[in-house]
């Protein structure tokens, strides 16, 4: 039985039957209809809807229903029904009879699909948080692994400064922990039970909204049925915190597959996540990044999809409102399919240390702590600049680095030049210059990690926390 033919004398279109129907893709949703349907009989009972004997009768047929879909996958691709909710209850129908059609008293599916796609976002957040403090993870423990080994910075892809290979690896770490703090946010916010909203106006019976959004895990009953039947914004702020994730792990790999090339040579690609070429036998082809970076189109194209559908509604409930669910699970699944298996990439990929230090110690890397130099023997800084500016032209001139200039030719440049001008500019010296909290000198780049692991592990211990 359909759940609305009453007042139709004609039957559906067959096609715009099929068309409109979400089953395919809402029976995801299947166990959070369910929990959801199970809070919403409770209230029931409470009302004096369903008799004790009854609730238990509803509530076995709930379980019975999440347990054919555990048991069987295709359970739940019902030809017949039109989403998430009429199979729900048709299903229950065929369990406990008439019965099944008391559950639907005085609530609608607006709210229903309101709180299922809030507890589907909800553990989606839970499960991308893990996977993300993985990855973090596996990211801080390399960094700890190279953390006194040296690279070059870059700045407008040019040479710019040796930093440590450490604290380069601690800068993606910083993005994602941001990104896994925006996901945190979201879930703060969208943590409201819709139930009892009607289909906009309230439901038509007394329901304990306290009640149901306990047994749900949330924080508290939404404030305004009109607005909780009609609002995404959390599926927006949840794809748009998605789409963050996705151009920082774009930008991730774009510099590894860079990094990867023979020009730089700095990483090795680790071979269980690269391919070969049909043509070229020699080649080793960093897919696994390729992907990486191609696939965050995808998910900025479901953020850009699910703004557009959402701008020009009215309140409250549209059919529109249909079309948000699938933007959500594709951004979801794209970033929990990937997430696992940067991890992998990232414990298996190989730091060539040695082309990353001769980087680090050529191009006049340690010009700006040339200047330093100069600075502190009291030259203004500007001047400084500029004399170390004409030390690099000579140095270019004669193909060399500033520490190989004879030192009566920098004196000619500057008097301020002296002998241990040689030691200021090795490799150890131009790095251990940052020596303040925060800073990029060995030890403080060692504490970086040190609490940086901390903070990936608070990740942890929230995510289980709410579990
Ligand atoms: N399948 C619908 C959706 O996803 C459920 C809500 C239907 N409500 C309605 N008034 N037709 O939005």
């Amino acid at each position: 039985m359909k759940m609305w033919s009453g007042r139709f004398r004609q039957p559906l279109d067959p096609d715009f039957e099929r068309w409109q129907r979400s089953i395919d893709f809402d029976r995801r949703l299947l166990r959070y209809e369910l929990a959801a349907s199970g809070a919403h009989a409770h209230a029931l009972k409470n009302a004096g809807i369903l008799s004790p004997d009854e609730l238990i009768r509803v509530l076995q047929g709930l379980e019975d229903i999440g347990q054919q879909a555990k048991n069987f996958a295709a359970f739940s691709s019902d030809g017949d029904a039109e989403d998430v909710h009429h199979f729900v209850e048709k299903q229950l129908v065929g369990l406990i009879g008439e019965l099944g059609y008391k559950l639907h008293s005085g609530r609608s599916r607006n709210e229903q699909i309101a709180t299922d796609m809030r507890l589907f976002v909800r553990a989606a957040i839970d499960q991308l948080r893990l996977e993300l403090g993985g990855f973090c993870a596996a990211i801080a423990d390399r960094a700890d692994q190279h953390r006194d080994a040296a690279m070059p910075a870059y700045t407008h892809l040019q040479k710019a400064e040796p930093v440590l290979v450490g604290h380069w690896l601690l800068a993606y770490v910083e993005m994602f922990l941001r990104d896994g703090d925006r996901l945190a946010d979201c879930r703060k916010r969208l943590n409201l039970c819709p139930l009892g909203s009607g289909a906009v106006a309230g439901a038509t019976l007394a329901l304990d909204r306290e009640l149901m959004s306990h047994a749900l895990g949330f924080d508290g009953p939404t404030a305004n049925s009109i607005d909780a039947t009609s609002d995404r914004d959390f599926a927006l702020e949840f794809v748009n915190a998605l789409s963050l994730l996705a151009i920082h792990l774009s930008r991730w790999a774009e510099e590894m597959i860079l990094f990867s090339s023979q020009e730089y040579s700095f990483i090795t690609l680790p071979e269980a996540y690269s391919t070969g070429s049909s043509a070229m036998p020699q080649k080793k082809n960093p897919d696994l990044l390729e992907l990486v970076r191609g696939k965050s189109g995808r998910v900025l194209g479901n953020a850009t999809g699910l703004m557009v559908s959402v701008k020009g509604l009215p309140l409250a409930y549209n059919k529109d409102l249909q079309e948000t669910q699938e933007p959500v699970f594709q951004a979801s699944d794209t970033l929990l399919q990937m997430l696992p298996l940067l991890t992998g990439w990232m414990k298996a990929v190989e730091f060539e240390l040695e082309p990353m230090q001769q980087a680090a110690q050529s191009g006049f890397m340690n010009a700006w702590a040339a200047a330093t130099y100069l600075v502190g023997r009291g030259v203004p800084s500007r001047l400084a600049h500029e004399r170390i500016g004409k030390a690099v032209q000579l140095g270019m001139e004669r193909r060399c680095e500033l520490e190989d200039l004879p030192l009566a030719d920098l004196q000619a440049i500057s008097p301020a030049f002296d002998q241990d001008f040689y030691k200021s500019l090795t490799l150890a010296a131009v790095l251990a210059i940052h020596d303040v909290p925060g800073g990029t000198a060995p030890e403080r780049v060692r504490k970086a990690i040190h609490v940086t692991r901390k903070r990936i592990e608070s990740l942890r211990e929230e995510v289980h926390a709410h579990a």
